[in-house]
């Protein structure tokens, strides 16, 4: 059967990283002095936390990958701050108005309207700003106020909850210091020293930062592991398929999927590129795909490290031969849509036994399924997955979504000049 699969052959490159992108627009939006970056990505998400910051007076000049940004002396809101589909627009913006004691209220498209806020609101309250969310959602008003100085343990292992306290206590005078429930992605704390601050970890885990007011700062960013993981799972899962990803961000709390990969067979090979970053660790992730996938575990304690490419594993393991496990899943519930009832779905549609729990996910893969239609529901990592199965089991239709735009608008014509 797999003579006749598509593969994914040849080198390319994918945009810049979406969790880095913001947080470089905000600290930049936040300094006392001008800052340029260079790399962004132009999906939707980024472009949401750059017009909520032109509408707080940040001025931009150059076109959408490389800019000049100009910080006002004071944020002042013209309106209510739309952060269209982006949770990561969202939570890190209120912790950089609260540092920057600016008043405004931050809504969403309907599905960043339906998600947890509160879980950024309490730790910034600690900081002492005015933070209220509506129902624990979305309208989140913020009143500018002054700050001191705080500690708080995480209680969900999320980065945005993270960089959000980071951002405010940046605006408190004093050391506060943040502890998480499970280490994830640290691109702030590797980006503060461009911006002139600093964030230490202690023996017990702890994550001590001064407040000051960021300088100015020259950021660079990076491929996006997330979306060369689109690329990459899908040279997994297609046989005989040989694709690098060059230039991307190789900072192992955004690894997981490589490990997953090869624990199922793939061949994984990651080579780190010197003096392409000056914080991060930057190189190529090559994968060649199997004949055939094997089944995989994937533990709780891994999640933080892959929470959005589960997605793409579940399918994967879907064509792999066997019984997988994916565990620690809750957080997938309150992503851009349920990804975990969206994955049931997906491998309903497609005839894969499967058992699906509050927070994990059991399934018996297997080389060929049922074709089914695959609605992505409006997610674009959702998006993403259909179009590789959509090549892996003949047969499966996908309707035009644009949804994809939300953090790749070329995904589809970069994964069609790959199929070979
Ligand atoms: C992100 C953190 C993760 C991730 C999201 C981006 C970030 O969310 O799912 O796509 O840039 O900090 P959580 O912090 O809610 O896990």
């Amino acid at each position: 059967m797999s003579g006749s699969l598509p593969r994914l052959v040849g080198a390319t490159r994918v945009p810049g990283d979406k969790g880095i992108a913001h947080r470089a627009l905000l600290l930049a939006g936040m300094a006392g002095s001008e800052s340029s970056i260079s790399g962004l990505p132009d999906g939707l998400d980024v472009r949401s936390t750059r017009s909520c910051l032109e509408q707080v007076g940040v001025a931009f000049v150059g076109g959408a990958r490389t800019v000049r940004v100009t910080p006002p002396a004071e944020w002042r809101p013209g309106h209510e701050l739309d952060a269209g589909n982006s949770g990561t627009t969202a939570r890190l913006l209120c912790g950089a108005l609260a540092a920057r004691r600016c008043s405004a209220t931050i809504v969403g498209d309907a599905s960043l309207m339906q998600r947890p806020m509160e879980r950024v609101a309490a730790p910034l309250r600690a900081l002492g700003a005015d933070v209220q969310a509506t129902g624990g959602r979305l309208p989140l008003h913020v009143r500018g106020v002054g700050l001191r100085a705080a500690t708080w343990e995480g209680k969900v292992p999320s980065a945005q909850v993270k960089t959000a306290f980071l951002l405010a206590a940046t605006g408190a005078p004093g050391e506060s210091a943040y502890r998480e429930a499970a280490p994830t992605r640290d691109h702030l704390e590797r980006m503060l020293p461009l911006f002139g601050l600093r964030v230490e970890r202690d023996g017990e885990g702890w994550l001590r930062l001064r407040g000051g007011r960021p300088t100015g700062g020259r950021v660079s960013v990076p491929g996006d592991p997330s979306s060369a993981a689109a690329l990459l799972v899908g040279a997994a899962m297609l046989p005989g398929s040989d694709l690098v990803v060059e230039g991307v961000l190789l900072n192992p709390l955004r690894l997981g999927f490589a490990a997953v990969l090869s624990r199922m067979g793939a061949e994984v090979v990651m080579a780190s590129e010197e003096g392409l970053s000056k914080f991060e660790d930057v190189g190529s992730i090559r994968v060649r795909g199997p004949a055939e996938l094997g089944p995989v575990t994937v533990t709780a304690e891994e999640i933080p490290s892959l929470v959005d490419e589960v997605p793409l594993l579940a399918a994967a393991a879907a064509f792999a031969v066997g019984e997988s496990r994916f565990e620690g899943l809750a957080e997938l519930r309150v992503k851009e849509s349920d990804r975990l009832q969206a994955v049931g779905d997906l491998l309903a549609g497609l005839g894969v036994e499967h058992e699906l729990e509050a927070d994990a996910l059991a399934l018996k893969g297997g080389p060929s399924h049922r074709p089914c239609v695959l609605d992505a529901h409006d997610d674009h990592r959702l998006a993403m997955v259909h179009a590789l199965v959509a090549l892996r089991q003949p047969g499966c239709e996908v309707p035009v979504d644009p949804c994809v735009a939300v953090s790749w608008p070329g995904f589809h014509e970069k994964l069609a000049g790959l199929v070979a």
